[in-house]
């Protein structure tokens, strides 16, 4: 054995298996079978990275044998071998899942070609699994935190849910945990292997947001210079995570429902409909009733939504999950900031059991983490190690927090919020908490602003 990759070589003419090997030896280890009973007895002690099958051969033919290989479940690549007259069946053999096909006399290059493409994409997919099923078993709710009896309900549901294709609206408060959760459903469902899309309502202007979910067709607005495929499409036999869907636009959300009820697409400027099988799953940190009532949410798309409602509780109603979170959070940050092992006092413990918590998971995850970085050299953490600002005001970022950052001593997207912070609070206060001019200080608009105070936690009285 060489260690080459095998490249089987099946055809009823010696010579047009001579030919082919001839071609590929140079790179691969090569084995020749003339019929398909003998590949067919071959493939079952050996696994080849690649195989070229003829059409047409008297007894077990091409196809039968492609067909014998995928019911096997086999992920072996094939390349069909064809006279130019049967290039029809070699159509039917792609449906069938052959990679590609060649007709003969075929060229060199092109036989090389097609073999080393083959190779790759077969390597390419066996990684894209790889990395898929390493992914998907981090988001299990068997890794989430919660021994209350409130999360053990939530954790029940999901999992009696997952395996269906139902819509699932995921309500709760900012940093609950309501993305985890649709990674859950959608990594315990039957989807597990397709994609997951997440789409942030409110993270995206309006305007652009019909195109991003639906696509267009090129030139069916001012700045649509070419097609572009929506996310509906790209979540295709998989799940779209739509977050923020109180955020959503009336007449965006009317749009929504009817794709939800047709089960099919319409892109801006296209002509027809396009058929897609896609579970939705869907996220808000607003009560939506109560938008319904202000007339800012569709009843009809709330009632779509809502076949299972999966609530999020606050952090502050289930204290009995906060030393979990704790020990939980601070094994992880040891962890990932390579820092020596450590515990929480007692009364530090206790002295977080008596915040409310009004970011939830999130903000104690965040404050065990700056706490951790922080904290001086020593086994056990106290009460003055915790950040300032859950006992005084807010925090600002100082001018070390770069070189924290740059350290490693603080991750970037704590920095970045605090920073985030300090300005929407200072534009606020300048603005004498008129959302709507610190907004347009900030270059945004009032609605996104709105979402990202609601998101760093911060209150400000309507001027
Ligand atoms: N039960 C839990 N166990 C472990 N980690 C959790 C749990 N709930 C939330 N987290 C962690 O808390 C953080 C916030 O969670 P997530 O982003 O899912 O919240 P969210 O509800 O989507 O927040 P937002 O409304 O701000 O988007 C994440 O880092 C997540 O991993
Ligand atoms: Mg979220």
């Amino acid at each position: 054995m060489t260690g080459k990759p095998v490249v089987l070589i099946v055809d009823d003419e010696a010579g047009v298996r001579e030919s082919v090997r001839m071609v590929l030896k140079d790179d691969w280890e090569t084995v020749t079978q003339p019929c398909g009973e003998d590949a067919i007895e071959w493939l079952k002690e050996n696994s080849p990275a690649l195989a070229f099958l003829d059409i047409l051969m008297p007894g077990i033919d091409g196809l039968e044998v492609l067909e014998h290989i995928r019911e096997g479940d086999s992920e072996l690549p094939v390349v069909m071998l064809t006279a130019t007259k049967t290039v029809r069946t070699a159509v039917k053999a792609m449906k069938l899942g052959a990679f590609d096909y060649i007709t003969k006399p075929f060229d060199v290059d092109e036989l090389r070609m097609v073999a080393s493409r083959a190779i790759k994409n077969a390597d390419l997919l066996r990684e894209v699994d790889q990395l898929r099923s390493e992914v998907g078993s981090q988001y299990s709710v068997d890794n989430m935190i919660g021994e209350s009896s409130l999360m053990q309900d939530v954790f029940n549901t999901v999992g009696r849910v997952a395996p269906l294709k139902t819509t699932v609206l995921i309500s709760g408060e900012s940093g609950t945990g309501k993305e985890l959760i649709a990674k859950a459903i959608h990594y315990n469902s039957p989807r597990a292997s397709e994609t997951l899309v997440t789409i942030n309502c409110a993270a995206i202007p309006d305007n652009l947001l019909e195109s991003e979910l639906f696509g267009h067709e090129k030139g069916s607005f001012t700045d649509a210079s070419a097609k572009k495929i929506g996310q509906f499409e790209i979540a295709d036999k998989g799940t779209l995570f739509l977050d923020e869907i109180g955020e959503m636009s009336p007449s965006l959300q009317a749009k929504l429902l009817r794709v939800l009820e047709e089960g099919e697409i319409m892109r801006v400027g296209g002509s027809g409909p396009l058929q897609v099988d896609v579970r939705v799953v869907a996220a808000t940190h607003r009560d939506l009733r109560k938008l319904i009532e202000e007339g800012t949410f569709r009843a009809d798309l709330f009632y779509r939504l809502n076949v299972v409602t999966v609530t999020l509780p606050p952090l502050r109603d289930r204290p009995e999950d906060i030393p979990l979170l704790i020990r939980h959070f601070v094994e992880k940050k040891t962890k990932e900031h390579g820092l020596p092992p450590r515990t929480l006092g007692q009364d530090t413990v206790e002295q977080l059991l008596g915040y409310p918590w009004p970011g939830n998971v999130r903000e104690l995850e965040n404050v065990i983490e700056r706490t951790l970085v922080l904290a001086p050299d020593c086994d056990e953490i106290g009460v003055n190690s915790l950040p300032p600002d859950m006992t005084a005001g807010p925090s600002t970022a100082g001018p070390g927090t770069r070189q924290m950052v740059l350290d490693g001593r603080k991750s970037l997207d704590l920095a970045v919020d605090e920073f985030e912070k300090d300005i929407i609070e200072e534009a606020l206060s300048r603005a004498r908490h008129n959302q709507t001019r610190a907004a347009r200080t900030l270059g945004t608009t009032r609605r996104i602003l709105k979402y990202r105070m609601d998101k760093l936690g911060i209150e400000q009285p309507e001027a």
